[in-house]
């Protein structure tokens, strides 16, 4: 990994922002990213986020926290919070914006046991793939407390497959239609290019009953995304 999304947020952060994040995917052209929504504050955050921050209790793990948003705003409210994400940059900027516990560090390395588990910004994007969704879960079920919970969002994206006439052109022979190969670059140079998992709401219930956890509906968005809440 070349850590371009790391380079693009230490750029914002210390006032070099001239260009956005380009991605793109095997099934969408190219798209930006604008650089301040990852640096945004509770008031540009999307209801599912907010209820989801509101949500929360106990010590709290944000997993792929980048720039920390989400870590400050809790911290700012009194939270003991860990933020840790695979991105040196990422936590760079976390710990620069003023997040006093964040690591770089993969979600499968972390073995602390919290009250609360934050994934946030299509939080199954890190399971990568659907045949990794139990692995996943199964750990982060292994860092709950008794009465943990942890608190997830993602998409069902089945609406990028409709073509003008409302039919859908998914190939039913290929794998499951949240499984994408996600492209990004910043500057002219581009990221090796990653998997990225937007699960149903349907699907992700059936892999947590598989892992022995509860799985319940908190908020629907306004464009088939959901949060999910996640429980022992
Ligand atoms: C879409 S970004 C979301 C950033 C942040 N949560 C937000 O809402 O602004 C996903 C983040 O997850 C991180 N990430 C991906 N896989 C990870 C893993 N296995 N463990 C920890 N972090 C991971 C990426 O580096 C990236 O910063």
């Amino acid at each position: 990994m070349k850590d371009l999304f790391g380079k693009a947020l230490l750029d914002y952060h210390n006032g070099n922002y001239s260009e956005d994040i380009i991605t793109s995917t095997n099934i969408s052209d190219e798209d930006e990213l604008p650089l301040p929504y990852l640096f945004r504050g509770f008031k540009e955050m999307p209801k599912l986020e907010q209820k989801a921050l509101k949500l929360v209790k106990g010590t709290i793990l944000d997993v792929g926290c980048g720039a920390g948003s989400h870590s400050l705003y809790l911290q700012e409210k009194g939270f003991q919070v860990k933020a840790i994400d695979i991105s040196k940059g990422a936590i760079e900027v976390a710990k620069n914006r003023g997040v006093i516990h964040a690591e770089v560090k993969n979600i499968l390395d972390e073995t602390d046991t919290y009250d609360t588990i934050l994934l946030l910004m299509n939080g199954t994007g890190i399971f990568q793939e659907l045949v990794q969704v139990s692995k996943y879960l199964t750990h982060l079920k292994s860092l709950l407390k008794p009465s943990g919970q942890i608190l997830i969002d993602s998409s069902d994206i089945k609406y990028m497959y409709e073509d003008e006439d409302g039919g859908f052109w998914m190939d039913a022979h290929s794998n499951y239609h949240g499984e994408l190969d996600y492209f990004l670059s910043y500057k002219d140079e581009k990221e090796v290019p990653m998997k990225w998992l937007y699960l149903d709401f349907d699907t992700l219930k059936l892999a947590c009953d598989t892992v022995g956890l509860n799985c319940e509906l908190v908020l629907n968005g306004e464009h088939f995304d959901y949060l999910a809440q996640l429980a022992l």
